[in-house]
């Protein structure tokens, strides 16, 4: 693959100055010169590894405090067990945000920004400069048990998100880490595995949120646990020179995922910045050294992008709690508003909003006891958490019946069924498509014992839902969310809120359809139903066999009805998409083209709709997705009210990726723009030429 120049490290250009940056690149970097030539040698070697797990080291009687780093995307993880040396003063609580995944869902921008700004306002609060995200990993199987921390399968979708996360979290002065770069797609024997990915699949689907983020002005960058065709990420000059330096145009600082470092000596060469939260090398860099492999001025050259950052936004230099930003009550409300409008309505019979009175409601199934929320480092304890019983009972009265696992007398008797089910979902972990077998068992049983059953499925990736969905009088997707989402949820249920979240990935049928089926070792352990499976000596080749047809385009491309498509999700009202009209017939260079939609509220009530445009090339050169996301636009309409939605395209959203030149390309010929409500409800298509 082609080099590119390696951006302001060397060059000290002004290029990428960000909003919330306090000066140029050029000016930061020089006065990181000057930090860096007051340190010793030994607190240079320091500030190339971790210290004390989450904190990047420092040299406070020369102007560079420690700085504290701290996860994840959902919200501030707050960690009690922090060394003592580190005197710290926590917050005493942080809101739990619902997953990223629900906040793709919402497919709403401005929630994207204030998601952001509310954890960055914690952040500040919470003395933390640096927030470990967003993670922008792609969805590519539903097995990942990391989806939930990331936005869902589409590069597009991923990449508005995406930024404008970073953009509200960076204008409160927290840095954030978008994270993990890159191919960092499964949890399958994550620190052995080595994801074989095609340039074209690198570029077009892997990459964009990547870039979004550095576009958007993010601080920070953390490389995968995992290899890219045969090299570890953290360590790999490809990864780190050509692709972050080179193709993103990064001037800011990148870092390694934990414990991912296995070479020392490959890393210092790589242009990794900083390892976390640092190895007990037998030969550290002072043996390095020694040995002439690695000089002072190559140390020099390893930190400066830390420390340059650090400088470029502020975080030397300011004080390090601003207490007025805990304002939880606001960050509450925003954890609301994502959690209302991400929460996905996949089948509704009409029983639905519920009409509550005079009848017996059972409420049964998985989470009546524990919160639905994911593990490991995104975990995020929160506080007043509100249960699914509490939010049932809240919103319908005290008399729901409230039975873990119900017998055939309590399912029948009941007026209607509220059925709890989905997943723990973990860092570090896959997890099988399909519930464990007695699960998936109770969930046949009810929903065929009473025809008034609503699912409700918490989970942060797809479930297999094929035997019972049709059969449900309603099917809800509450993903995880947060710690007052199951508020939302029963909001949802009550008719108080209209649902207008869309999938932001593709539920297919069976596990065999999916792109991935085939990327897993076929002699090797897969997740089983209850344990997993995720440590090994060996190292797993992962295949992304289906290169750039990932998600809907694989779907789309292949032909395979799924479940449930791409940007899918019903409304308690109804919407006619018409009268499309393109500013031209012709796309040009340089210049936008403007798709106007007319969108029609149909039914009795307010509601939101996501409006939606793919392109696709009638005549391809190279293997091509019969989809692609181009925009989308959220718009909120009363009963009986239309709006004309304008979306622009550029030649760009024609474009792929060719390998052969290394670039992106488009072709001269015809485009097919395809408007709708999901990437499988189309209302109408216009071709263009280009
Ligand atoms: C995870 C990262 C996280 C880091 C620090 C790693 O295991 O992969 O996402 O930021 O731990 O907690």
């Amino acid at each position: 693959m082609k080099r590119f120049l390696i951006c302001a490290i060397a060059a000290l250009s002004a290029f990428g100055l960000s909003a919330q940056q306090k000066m140029t690149w050029d000016e930061a970097y020089q006065k990181a010169d000057e930090l860096i030539s007051k340190l010793t040698l030994e607190e240079k070697i320091g500030m190339t590894r971790g210290f004390s797990k989450f904190f990047i080291n420092g040299s406070p009687e020369k102007g560079m405090p420690y700085m504290y780093l701290s996860d994840a995307s959902g919200g501030v993880h707050l960690r009690p067990n922090l060394p003592a040396s580190h005197t710290l003063e926590q917050l005493e609580k942080s809101v739990a945000f619902p997953a990223p995944i629900m906040l793709a869902a919402t497919f709403n921008d401005a929630l994207a920004e204030a998601y952001g700004r509310a954890v960055g306002e914690e952040c500040r609060a919470g003395g933390v400069e640096v927030l470990l995200g967003p993670g922008v990993n792609i969805y590519r199987t539903s097995r990942c048990g990391r989806n939930f921390e990331y936005m869902g399968e589409d590069p597009l979708l991923t990449s508005v998100i995406t930024s404008e996360y970073i953009k509200g979290m960076q204008s409160t002065g927290t840095a954030a880490c978008v994270k993990h770069f890159v191919a960092n797609n499964t949890e399958f024997y994550r620190k052995r595995s080595n994801s074989i990915v095609d340039e074209r699949a690198l570029y077009e689907i892997y990459m964009p949120a990547f870039q979004a983020a550095v576009d958007a002005g993010v601080a920070f960058i953390m490389t995968s646990y995992n290899q890219l065709n045969g090299e570890w990420a953290g360590q790999s000059e490809f990864v780190i020179k050509d692709l972050i330096r080179g193709h993103l145009g990064f001037c800011g600082g990148v870092m390694s995922d934990w414990d991912s470092i296995f070479s020392l000596e490959n890393m210092l060469k790589s242009g990794q910045n900083l390892e976390m939260p640092g190895m007990d090398w037998k030969e550290g860099i002072p043996e390095l050294m020694a040995q002439g492999k690695f000089s002072e001025e190559d140390l020099n050259v390893m930190i400066r992008p830390i420390v340059a950052t650090c400088v470029a936004f502020g975080l030397y230099d300011r004080p390090k709690y601003d207490k007025s930003l805990a304002k939880y009550e606001e960050h509450e409300q925003v954890a609301y508003n994502v959690a209302a409008e991400g929460t996905v309505l996949l089948e509704n019979n009409g029983i639905l909003p519920l009409d509550r009175a005079g009848k017996t409601i059972l409420l049964t199934g998985k989470f009546l006891n524990e919160p639905p929320r994911g593990r490991g480092s995104a975990y995020v304890e929160g506080y007043d958490f509100v249960g699914l019983p509490a939010a049932v009972k809240a919103e319908f009265g005290d008399d729901v019946i409230v039975v873990p696992v119900a017998d055939d007398q309590q399912i029948k008797s009941a007026d209607v069924v509220l059925l709890s089910v989905g997943t723990i979902d973990s860092e570090a972990r896959e997890r099988p498509f399909a519930l464990p077998a007695g699960e998936e068992a109770y969930i046949r049983k009810v929903v065929e014992a009473n025809p008034n059953t609503v699912v409700i499925v918490n989970s942060g990736s797809g479930i297999r839902m094929t035997d019972w969905a049709g059969k449900a009088a309603a099917v809800i997707y509450n993903w995880y969310p947060g710690q007052n989402g199951l508020r939302a949820l029963a909001d949802v249920l009550s008719g108080d809120l209209n649902p207008s979240g869309k999938l932001p990935m593709t539920i297919e049928k069976d596990f065999a359809d999916s792109p991935a089926v085939n990327s897993y070792p076929a002699d090797v352990e897969l997740p089983s139903e209850t344990g997993y499976v995720y440590w090994s000596d060996v190292i797993y080749d992962v295949k992304y066999e289906e290169s750039v047809l990932v998600g809907y385009r694989w779907y789309e491309t292949k032909g395979i009805e799924p479940l449930y498509p791409f940007g899918y999700g019903l409304s308690y009202t109804d919407f006619s998409l018409d009268k499309v009209k393109l500013s031209s017939s012709r796309m040009k260079d340089g210049k936008t083209l403007t798709v106007k939609v007319k969108v029609t509220n149909t039914g009795e009530r307010a509601g939101s709709e996501v409006v939606q445009v793919y392109v696709s090339e009638k005549k391809p050169t190279v293997l091509r997705p019969k989809k692609e996301l181009k925009a989308f636009k959220k718009v909120n309409l009363r009963a009986g009210e239309s709006a004309v939605v304008e979306l622009e395209l550029d030649t760009q959203d024609l474009a792929f990726w060719n390998d052969e030149i290394h670039s992106w390309d488009a072709n001269r010929g015809e485009y097919v723009i395809s408007v709708g409500t999901s990437s499988a409800d189309i209302a109408c298509t216009r071709t263009v030429k280009y």
